[in-house]
């Protein structure tokens, strides 16, 4: 129930977030308002991931996810191309598709009345429509597609904002770090196994923040993870140093990760010695051969988060989507993507090794979610809830003449891109007509990214 109107929530917003003094309300991740404004005027105008190629290959393979809290299914149309629209039914609004996914399909009939809707969400068929309605004028009640679909080196995205920016613009800079998971091989990535999906009782900006910014929380949150895997790891391959960076994006994008030649590999021991030995031979050889030594080798351990819900760690090649569900709970749904022409040892060893990390039963992943579930629970206190939290790690520090990284680009163990996420956020919130990206500002093209190195 909203108590609040749009523009004291919007005031609210401007007040629970300062940059300049690098700190942040508890309220900020717990106000039904803002969760609401949060689903109004961020996940109705940003790209949001819908799908792997390979999940969907074939005319009519299809897979039900969420845009926001708003259900879609995501079908493969009979001319190769994508097409989405929202998961309910123009007659009286039933869930149109009951299933998480299908191939193959024809059409989809609405269980409750009988309506049927073509592969692209277009009505086709009423009963008794000549008897009942006399006419349906069909063009207008088709299911209410996405508007625009953009597919990204085998990502699907859709938004829907007609007049959202391209999807290379909305990325800038970050595609540089974005390809570090996508572009590895000449073969491209294939989504393996199913999709897992686990509730947890927390903000989802808790998780999307954390996987654009947050390497400081690995040595202290990830310690038993490191102790219980010393009987099978050598002692120095626990040792990921202090040397990395993390990189802010003006379009609230971040990540971060550890650098270092011959070390990609040291994550990858955690995953499974199959990983780790791809990722030191014929994985490391074609990935710095595409994308060169720094993206290729030197950087490793990343981790990253495409604004708003969309994030990645190459390494473990988890990928996932931080569904929200309503202020206090997310759904997460993780994949896991591997090198289209990995041998069929290594990509088992990968799915095997994803279970093992991060999964919803992942070493990894368990004691991530253990802070935030923690975390949300304590705001459940009213004074809590007007707490400042400290956000100012490594205010100041940051550079944007980085020889080998492109943007914003400051030490690994910062809140730089956090803060971007959150001034981002806020902009959005406070400005819900102003456009999604800066202005003034040029695009990446993939030339003066990887120019860079
Ligand atoms: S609600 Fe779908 S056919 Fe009636
Ligand atoms: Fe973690």
């Amino acid at each position: 129930m909203s108590a609040k109107t749009p523009e004291a929530t919007r005031d609210l917003v401007a007040r629970v977030f300062d940059e300049d003094a690098g700190k942040i309300q508890g309220r900020a991740y717990t106000d039904p308002d803002i969760y609401a404004l949060e689903l109004e005027t961020i996940f109705k105008r940003c790209w949001l991931f819908l799908a792997h190629e390979t999940q969907i290959p074939g005319p009519g393979d299809f897979l039900s996810t969420y845009m926001g809290e708003d259900p879609v299914v995501v079908v493969r149309q009979k001319d190769g191309e994508v097409k989405a629209f929202l998961n309910q039914c123009r007659h009286r609004g039933m869930r149109l598709c009951r299933s998480d996914m299908g191939s193959k399909a024809r059409n989809f009939t609405c269980v409750y009345h009988g309506w049927v809707y073509g592969l692209g969400g277009e009505l086709v068929g009423v009963p008794l429509e000549e008897q009942a309605y006399g006419k349906v004028d069909k063009a207008e009640w088709g299911a209410r597609p996405v508007p625009r679909i953009v597919r990204y080196k085998g990502l699907i995205f859709g938004n829907w904002d007609a007049d959202a920016p391209d999807f290379l613009e909305y990325l800038g800079d970050a595609a540089f770090y974005l390809d570090v998971l996508l572009d590895r091989s000449a073969a491209g990535t294939q989504a393996i196994g199913g999709i897992h999906k686990w509730v947890i009782p927390c903000n989802w900006k808790f998780a999307a923040e954390q996987f654009a910014s947050d390497m400081y929380h690995a040595p202290v949150a990830h310690l038993s993870v490191s102790m219980s895997v010393k009987p099978v790891v050598e002692e120095e391959q626990v040792d990921f140093g202090h040397e990395g960076r993390q990189f802010r994006s003006d379009r609230g994008h971040g990540t971060g990760f550890f650098v270092g030649a011959g070390r990609r590999q040291l994550l990858g021991s955690f995953v499974g010695p199959e990983v780790a030995r791809y990722m030191s031979e014929e994985g490391k050889e074609q990935a710095v051969e595409r994308l060169g030594f720094v993206r290729g080798e030197y950087m490793h351990a990343q981790h990253m988060t495409v604004f708003p819900n969309f994030s990645f760690l190459p390494t473990a090649n988890t990928v996932r989507v931080w569904h929200p569900k309503g202020p206090n709970e997310i759904e997460v749904w993780a994949w896991t993507l591997v090198e289209a022409d990995a041998s069929d040892e290594v990509k088992e060893a990968y799915r095997v090794g994803g279970l093992r990390s991060f999964s919803a039963a992942g070493i990894f992943e368990q004691e991530d979610g253990e802070n935030w579930v923690e975390i949300q629970r304590v705001l459940k206190g009213s004074s809590a809830q007007d707490t400042w939290f400290h956000i100012g790690m490594g205010q100041g520090r940051a550079r944007t003449d980085d020889p080998q990284f492109p943007g914003t680009v400051g030490w690994v163990y910062s809140e730089e891109a956090a803060r971007g996420f959150y001034a981002h956020w806020q902009k959005l919130l406070t400005h819900p007509t102003d456009p999604v990206i800066p202005q003034n500002e040029g695009t990446c093209t993939g030339e003066t990214c990887h120019a860079a190195e």
